[in-house]
């Protein structure tokens, strides 16, 4: 399930703009700047083939990322709050979620949640959404290495990854398979990488 060859391909604002090479792929969703294009890079071994910032909003298309020339990994923009234009992150919601519900060669949507603080609304809604158009979804919990801190709510990560599970279960038919990472430590790569290599069965 190694990553040997990682090249970025392109940037879509549309699903019909996304590359026609019928390859298998997996979307990396989550609110701004919960750690989509770190994930990224952390899986494919590389510092900076996705664009990452501190500030909220830094992906802004579909981008597609071509692996061992046989699979794509998508990074796409976040939901929620971000240093951009409120019509802008309407247009990503709406493209994003066309994308989702449109484009065959999609294997399975990867939820990324912060596991450092409690759950979001957003999230919930945003997993609400994607149970109720059944699309195939892996719950990443993102940020494992931040320690316990009072103004977020005090709980470890494990702590809120149990909460948030609690609260979506009722959105799901069987409950989505989860992993605990961090883009710090690495934590969780080879669990994801060997996910994906199953669920495209080989
Ligand atoms: P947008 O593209 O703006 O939606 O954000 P994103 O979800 O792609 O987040 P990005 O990967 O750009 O990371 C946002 C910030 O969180 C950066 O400052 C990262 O260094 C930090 N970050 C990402 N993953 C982790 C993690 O696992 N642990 C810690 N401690 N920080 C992380
Ligand atoms: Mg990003």
């Amino acid at each position: 399930a190694e990553v040997v060859n990682a090249e970025f391909v392109k940037s879509s604002v549309k699903t019909e703009e996304c590359p026609s090479d019928g390859l298998p792929e997996f979307a990396l969703v989550g609110g701004s700047n919960v750690g989509k294009s770190s994930l990224l890079n952390s899986l494919v071994r590389r510092k900076r083939l996705a664009l990452t910032s501190k500030k909220p909003g830094k992906t802004q298309c579909i981008n597609h990322f071509r692996i061992n020339d046989s699979w794509c990994l998508v990074d796409l923009p976040g939901y929620g709050y971000a240093a951009a234009p409120h019509e802008l992150r309407t247009d990503w919601n709406k493209f994003t979620k066309d994308y989702f519900l449109n484009r065959p060669t999609l294997v399975s949507v990867f939820l990324l949640i912060d596991a450092s603080i409690p759950a979001k609304k957003i999230d919930l809604e945003y997993a609400s959404w994607l149970g109720q158009n059944q699309i195939p979804m892996t719950l990443i919990f993102t940020k494992c290495d931040k320690r316990k801190k009072k103004k977020n709510g005090g709980k470890r990560p494990e702590e809120n990854v149990q909460d948030f599970q609690e609260l979506i279960r009722d959105f799901f038919q069987t409950a989505p398979p989860w992993v605990m990472t961090s883009s710090v430590t690495n934590q969780g790569r080879d669990e994801i990488l060997l996910h994906m290599s199953q669920l495209r069965n080989y």
